[in-house]
């Protein structure tokens, strides 16, 4: 993997223009801008809210309704190397249903790095879901490596609240949606910084509408889907499209690595 664009490049003497890139390297080139001392804290409340998706091409978010069918060797060594730094995996239930999400979700060489660095060995895991509509005996919850933070809605049916109160904590985000607004304070609250999401469309599109995700990263893959796969932000209803700028790109076998800040909507 190379790196084309780099987000420390005007502060190396060195930038890393062709070199292969390590598991550190990568980690590195995706700090959050408040470990990046050349640029400051940009982020709000604290927090730094990353989003991460693959698409091909031509715009599609899945394959046959999953996303694994898009990703090549180099988007699954991104995937999980950007899980292993955050403080918190925010997805969302969809995702969740669609792509399983059970035991563990990072490697022993994941936890290694982060009790290193004094890191809880495995990052929070938070499920944002308005209806409760889960299975509180699916493997999500049966092999959770740390109990779920379930972030859901006042409207939300009791019975299904009582039953997975036992195997998650159950916190309301709002009446009839999970605000943004309201995720971000609950995992401030938590003491969490990196939030690494990895989606999906329905989740990046509220973000995105609130004008509250911080950071994109793309997966581009040299593939021509077709379909009917959605798009990484679904069919949200967005007031005017949100802007982007560029501060990374790497490549790897014809598949681009876009990261994003995202602007102001
Ligand atoms: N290409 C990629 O990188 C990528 C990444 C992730 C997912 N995907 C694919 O995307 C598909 C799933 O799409 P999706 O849009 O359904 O994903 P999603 O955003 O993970 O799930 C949507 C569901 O999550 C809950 N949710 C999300 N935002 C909410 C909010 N603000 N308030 C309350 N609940 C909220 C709701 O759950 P309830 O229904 O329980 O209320 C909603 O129905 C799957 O096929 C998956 O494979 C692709």
């Amino acid at each position: 993997m190379r790196a084309l664009v780099h987000p420390y490049a005007s502060g190396l003497a060195s930038p890393m223009l062709t070199a292969d890139l390590t598991d550190d390297d990568l980690v590195a080139f995706y700090a959050p801008p408040g470990q990046d001392q050349r640029r400051g804290d940009l982020s709000r409340d604290g927090l730094w809210v990353r989003f991460n998706f693959v698409s091909s091409a031509d715009g599609a978010a899945t394959v046959h309704g999953r996303s694994d069918g898009l990703g090549t060797p180099a988007d699954q060594r991104l995937f999980a190397l950007l899980r292993r730094p955050a403080d918190v995996i925010l997805v969302g239930a969809g995702t969740v249903r669609a792509e399983g999400y059970g035991g563990d979700l990072v490697s022993a060489e994941d936890r290694a790095w982060r009790e290193a660095r004094g890191l809880p060995s495995h990052p929070a895991v938070a499920l944002v879901s308005g209806s409760l509509e889960l299975d509180p005996e699916s493997t999500f919850f049966t092999t959770a490596p740390v109990r779920p933070l379930l972030l859901t809605t006042t409207g939300a049916d009791a019975g299904r609240r009582a039953a997975l109160g036992e195997v998650a904590d159950v916190v309301d985000c709002g009446t009839d949606q999970a605000e943004p607004a309201r995720i971000r304070a609950v995992l401030a609250e938590r003491g969490h910084r990196l939030v690494h999401s990895e989606g999906g469309p329905t989740l990046l599109g509220a973000f995105t509408a609130a004008g509250l995700a911080d950071e994109l990263c793309l997966s581009l893959s040299p593939l021509l889907a077709g379909g009917a796969g959605g798009r990484i932000i679904g069919d949200a209803d967005l007031a005017s499209p949100s802007g982007m700028d560029l501060v990374g790109l790497l490549e790897e076998d014809g598949a681009l690595f876009l990261r994003y800040r995202v602007t102001a909507p």
